[in-house]
Formats: structure tokens, C-alpha cells, sequence
């Protein structure tokens, strides 16, 4: 595999640093603490074009690859990994389900705002009872005339109170199990649908997770996205890309743990040197940079097998399952290097152990990771 970086790649990955460092970061911790969306650096992302990377200009994107896309989120999530999740999940989850499976008019209507950003996404497939098992749908669509009347509760959405369009799964007929499951596009204003109270969350606290409500929401039939019984595959389809997004995302998380580390060891003195030449932190700090590079290698890796349009779903999944873990033993190795100063906030590296948790969990637990890698195995 060839990962000589084109100049437009690597020019759209000194974009998303400068951006970064230069609009993000200056209110993250604020931000983290008060648990604050982000709403005017997502309005830049989207003039940026970094909200909808992967559409095709036709559908107001920025027509880029899989491989500028990671390059650019981890970018992002290094700096802040809320507003990398809120910008996978309206890349990955939403524009490209909308541009892969919609018709023409959904994608005039409802495309073009969420990839230029004047709109932002959400996907809903969770609930309460169908959070790893995901064929467990409750929420359930009944077709009305012209429309579908939708019934029940999500969990766990990103964007939550804040996006304008969601993607939602429901079942259009219990007895079929997931091939009677249908994907449908809400919109925020629709009657009967109502967003829940904001979540309280250890990490990612600058992005914003929700329930959602349906209750007798009506939905115009021309809302069903691809074909009624085909919401559990377009579910799944879309989520093997959305798993690259997530791994990018820790992957940032795990960079910055290791550029803090490197930098406080230089500092810190300790025994009349600095600990940077102490042997026990050399060595943390040398499994830390070879896992970081190894997630880095896996994750464009898929993304590269994406972009030839070849299967990539084993190859996501093991992204995320590498790149989750290695966040998190990143994230605590750099703490433990800082010692007391690791504990609290002003040295940033505690926020990089609560925003990478959850890179283990949502877009699919490492359970489900390990499961879809398995069945590979001995299908
Ligand atoms: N890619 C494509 N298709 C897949 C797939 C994958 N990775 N995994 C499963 N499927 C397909 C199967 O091929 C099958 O399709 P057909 O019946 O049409 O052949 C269908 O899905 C059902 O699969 P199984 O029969 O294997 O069903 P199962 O119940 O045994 O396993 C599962 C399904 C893999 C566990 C699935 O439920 C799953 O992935 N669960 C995790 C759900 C998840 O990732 N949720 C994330 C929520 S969204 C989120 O977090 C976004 C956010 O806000 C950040």
C-alpha cells in the first residue's frame, strides 16, 4: 500500500490543523467544562467544507477522499474530539447515506444544506432496548396515506438537540425481524417528534447527545430512504464508514496524549534531569508512539480500501477496535507520566481519557467490532 500523501491531501490536513488551532482550540476547555455545543465553529467547518468532505460537489460537497477525510479529522479531534464526532457524524453517518441511497429529491432538499453545513445531521438507530443489538427495533412506522406515522423512543444521538434532519430506523413490519426495518428522514419541525433533555456526559461534553421522541410523527412518504425493508442494511452499510470516522477521531485523541506526554517529560525534572531521559518514561513513550502509528496505519488503511470501492467493513472495524484502545491506553499513560498535574484540567490530558471512553462505544462497542471481525473469520 502506497500512503504517499497527494499535495491536496496533505493540504487538506494543514487546513484542518491551522482551523483547529486556531478557532477550536481557544474555547475547548471552556466549552468541555460548561458543556457548551459548538455552534459557530460547526458554521465555519461547513464554509470550510469539512461538514459534507465526501459528497460530490453536484450535492454542494467538497468531492474529497476517504484518506483527506481521516487526515482532517484527526486533526480536528486532536484539538477536540466533540466537535470531531459532530463532524463524522454529518459526514459519515448522514451525508452518506443521504448521497449513497437518497433520490434526487432528497438529496436537493436535504443534502446539499447538511454537506454545506446549513444543516446538520443526526442518525438514530439506537434505543432503549436496541443499543448493541440493533435488529431489536421497538420503534415502529405505519404507513397513513400519503404518510408514515412513527412511534417510539431513541437513545444515545449525537446532535441530538441540535440537528435540523435525522435519519431514523424503524420497523414498517415486526414480523420480518431487520429486513422489516425502514430508514426515514425527519425533519426537526415535524409534529410529534420531540428532542429530549441533553445528556450529562464524562467526555465529548462539547457535542451533544439526546433521546428522541415520536409520537404519532407524521412522515411524508417521499421520506423513506432507499426502500421500505432495507433500513437495517442501510444502517449497517453506513456505520462500516462511520467506523473510520470514529477511528480517526481516537486516533487524534491518542496524538495529542503522546505530543503531551513528550512535551511535559521534557519539562518535568525529576531527579536532577529531565524525565523525558528517565528509561521507565522512555519506554511508555515509545509503546505509545508505535500504537499510535499502527492505528494510524489500520485506519487509512480501510480508508484507502473505501476509496477503491473495495470491501472495507473488517478492515473499519478493526480500525476502530485498535484505534479505541490505543486512545485510551494513551490517554492513561500520559496521565500517569504527568502524575498529580495528569489529574487536572489545566494540563488537558485528563479530558483525553474521558473523550476517548466513548470511542469504544458508540458506532459499535469493541464487542461488536470483535464480533463483526469474527464472523469474518469463519463465515
Ligand atoms: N456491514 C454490512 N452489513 C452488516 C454488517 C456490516 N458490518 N453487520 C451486519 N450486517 C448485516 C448482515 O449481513 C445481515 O444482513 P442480511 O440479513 O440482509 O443478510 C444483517 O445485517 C443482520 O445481521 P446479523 O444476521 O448478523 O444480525 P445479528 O443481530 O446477529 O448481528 C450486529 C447484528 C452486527 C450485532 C448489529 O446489530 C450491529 O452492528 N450492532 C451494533 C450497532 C451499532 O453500531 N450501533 C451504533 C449506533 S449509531 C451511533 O453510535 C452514532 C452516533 O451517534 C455516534
Amino acid at each position: 500500500m502506497n500512503f504517499t500523501f497527494t499535495e491536496e491531501q496533505l493540504m487538506i490536513k494543514q487546513t484542518a490543523k491551522e482551523f483547529a488551532e486556531s478557532e477550536i482550540a481557544p474555547s475547548t476547555v471552556e466549552r468541555d467544562i460548561k458543556g457548551e455545543f459548538p455552534y459557530d465553529i460547526v458554521k465555519k467547518l461547513g464554509e470550510l467544507g469539512f461538514m459534507g468532505m465526501m459528497v460530490s460537489p453536484e450535492w454542494g460537497g467538497a468531492g474529497l477522499d476517504t484518506i483527506s477525510y481521516v487526515l482532517a479529522m484527526e486533526e480536528i479531534s486532536k484539538v477536540d474530539a466533540s466537535v470531531g464526532v459532530i463532524m463524522s457524524v454529518n459526514n459519515s453517518l448522514v451525508c452518506w447515506g443521504l448521497e449513497e441511497y437518497g433520490t434526487p429529491e432528497q438529496k436537493e432538499k436535504y443534502l446539499k444544506p447538511l454537506a454545506q453545513g446549513k444543516m446538520l445531521g443526526a442518525f438514530a438507530l439506537s434505543e432503549p432496548e436496541a443499543g448493541s443489538d440493533a435488529t431489536n427495533q421497538h420503534t415502529i412506522a405505519e404507513k397513513d396515506g400519503d404518510y408514515w406515522i412513527l412511534n417510539g423512543t431513541k437513545n444515545w444521538i449525537t446532535n441530538g438537540t441540535t440537528a435540523d434532519v435525522y435519519l431514523v430506523m424503524a420497523q414498517t413490519n415486526r414480523q420480518l425481524r431487520h429486513k422489516g426495518i425502514s430508514a426515514f428522514i425527519v425533519e426537526k419541525d415535524f409534529p410529534g417528534f420531540e428532542r429530549g433533555k441533553k445528556e450529562d456526559k464524562l467526555g465529548i461534553r462539547s457535542s451533544d447527545t439526546c433521546s428522541l421522541m415520536f409520537s404519532n410523527c407524521r412522515v411524508p412518504k417521499e421520506n423513506l430512504l432507499w426502500e421500505e425493508g432495507k433500513g437495517f442494511n442501510f444502517a449497517m452499510n453506513t456505520l462500516n464508514g462511520g467506523r473510520i470516522g470514529i477511528a480517526a477521531q481516537a486516533l487524534g485523541i491518542a496524538q495529542a496524549s503522546l505530543e503531551a506526554a513528550i512535551k511535559y517529560s521534557k519539562e518535568r525534572k525529576a531527579f536532577g534531569k529531565p524525565i523525558a531521559e528517565l528509561q521507565a518514561i522512555q519506554f511508555k513513550l515509545a509503546d505509545m508512539a508505535t500504537k499510535v502509528e499502527a492505528a494510524r496505519l489500520l485506519t487509512l488503511q480501510a480508508a484507502s480500501l473505501k476509496d477503491q470501492q473495495k470491501d472495507f467493513a473488517v478492515q473499519a472495524a478493526m480500525a476502530k477496535l485498535f484505534a479505541s484502545r490505543v486512545a485510551m491506553e494513551c490517554a492513561d499513560e500520559a496521565i500517569q507520566i504527568h502524575g498529580g498535574y495528569g489529574y487536572v484540567r489545566e494540563y488537558l490530558v485528563e479530558r483525553y481519557l474521558r473523550d476517548a471512553k466513548i470511542t469504544e462505544i458508540y458506532e459499535g462497542t469493541s464487542e461488536i467490532q470483535r464480533i463483526v471481525i469474527a464472523r469474518n473469520l469463519i463465515k
